[in-house]
C-alpha cells in the first residue's frame, strides 16, 4: 500500500474508527434511555431551533470518549464549539434530529467524523432506534452493521424516490426553499422529509432514497453521511456540481445516476 497517498499516513486507523463507534454508541445508549424524559427543551437560533438536555448529555458523552483517547486532536461540537487546533477534527452532531426527539417522532442519529485537513476521512452515524450503525472510511467503503453498502441504481429522476430537509430560517425565506420542493414534487415519484440530514445522507447510501439536497446545513450535520455517500459508489456536490464543502451552504447528494438531473432542474432556481 503506498502509505503516501493514504488519508491516515501510519496513522492509527483502526483506533479512530473503534473510539467513534464507542462515542457514538454512548451517546445513543443515552438517547433510548432518555426517550420519554428528555428535560428541558430550549431555544437556539430561533423559536424552532431547539436544544434539549438530552442532546447536551449526549455531547458530553461523546467528548468524553473521543477527548480521553486524542486528547491532542481538535473537536467542533454542536453544542460547545471548537477547542484545539490540529490536523485531526473531529464534527459532532450528539443528537441530530432534535426536533423529532422533543416530540417522540423515531428518527434521529448521532454523527461523528474525523477530518484530516480538507478531507473527511472516517464517518460514523448511529440510528440507535434501529440499531444501524453507519461507518465509512475513505477509500475503505461504506457499510451497515458491518455489511458493504452501495447507492441505488435508479437511472432518472422522474423514477426517483429524494429526501430534504428545510433549515432554519425557513419561516424567513419559506418561498425560496419551497420552489426546490415544487419543482422536485412535479418530477419525481416523491420526497420525503424525516428531519434528521445525517440519516438523510446514510439512506442515500443505503439506496433507500435516491438523492437528497437541503440548504444551509452544518458541518457537524453532512461530514460523515457525504462520505458514507461518496464511498457507497454515490455523488456529492454543491447545488452548481463543484465540490461538496461540509462548511458551505449547499449539499446535493445523490446515486450519481440522477445527479445531473438534480442539478439542472436546481440551476434556473439559484
Ligand atoms: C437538523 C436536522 C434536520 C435538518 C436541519 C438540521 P439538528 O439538525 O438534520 O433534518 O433539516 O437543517 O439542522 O438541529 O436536529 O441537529
Ligand atoms: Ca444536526
Ligand atoms: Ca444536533
Amino acid at each position: 500500500m503506498d502509505l503516501g497517498s493514504s488519508p491516515w499516513q501510519n496513522q492509527p486507523v483502526e483506533a479512530f474508527e473503534s473510539t467513534a463507534r464507542l462515542a457514538a454508541d454512548r451517546a445513543g445508549s443515552i438517547l433510548k434511555r432518555r426517550w420519554h424524559e428528555h428535560g428541558r427543551v430550549d431555544v437556539k437560533s430561533s423559536a424552532i431551533d431547539l436544544v434539549t438536555d438530552v442532546d447536551r448529555a449526549c455531547e458530553a458523552a461523546i467528548l468524553d470518549v473521543i477527548c480521553s483517547t486524542f486528547p491532542d486532536h481538535a473537536v467542533l461540537a454542536e453544542e460547545s464549539g471548537a477547542r484545539g487546533e490540529h490536523e485531526f477534527l473531529w464534527l459532532v452532531d450528539p443528537l441530530d434530529g432534535t426536533t423529532n426527539f422533543a416530540h417522540g417522532y423515531p428518527q434521529v442519529a448521532i454523527s461523528v467524523a474525523l477530518r484530516r485537513g480538507l478531507q473527511t476521512v472516517l464517518g460514523v452515524v448511529y440510528d440507535p432506534i434501529r440499531e444501524e450503525l453507519f461507518v465509512a472510511r475513505r477509500g475503505g467503503g461504506a457499510f451497515l452493521n458491518d455489511r458493504p453498502l452501495r447507492v441505488s441504481s435508479t437511472a432518472s429522476l422522474a423514477s426517483s424516490l429524494l429526501a430534504s430537509g428545510f433549515p432554519y430560517d425557513r419561516r424567513e425565506h419559506a418561498v425560496f426553499y419551497l420552489s426546490f420542493f415544487e419543482a422536485f414534487m412535479l418530477r419525481t415519484q416523491g420526497i420525503r422529509r424525516a428531519g434528521s440530514a445525517a440519516l438523510d445522507l446514510c439512506w442515500v447510501a443505503a439506496g433507500r432514497v435516491d438523492g437528497f439536497w437541503e440548504w444551509k446545513l452544518k458541518p457537524w450535520d453532512t461530514a460523515a453521511g457525504a462520505l458514507l455517500v461518496e464511498e457507497a459508489g454515490g455523488r456529492v456536490s454543491d447545488f452548481r456540481g463543484g465540490r461538496f464543502d461540509a462548511f458551505g451552504e449547499q449539499t446535493l447528494a445523490s446515486n450519481g445516476w440522477i445527479h445531473e438531473e438534480m442539478l439542472e432542474l436546481i440551476g434556473p432556481l439559484l
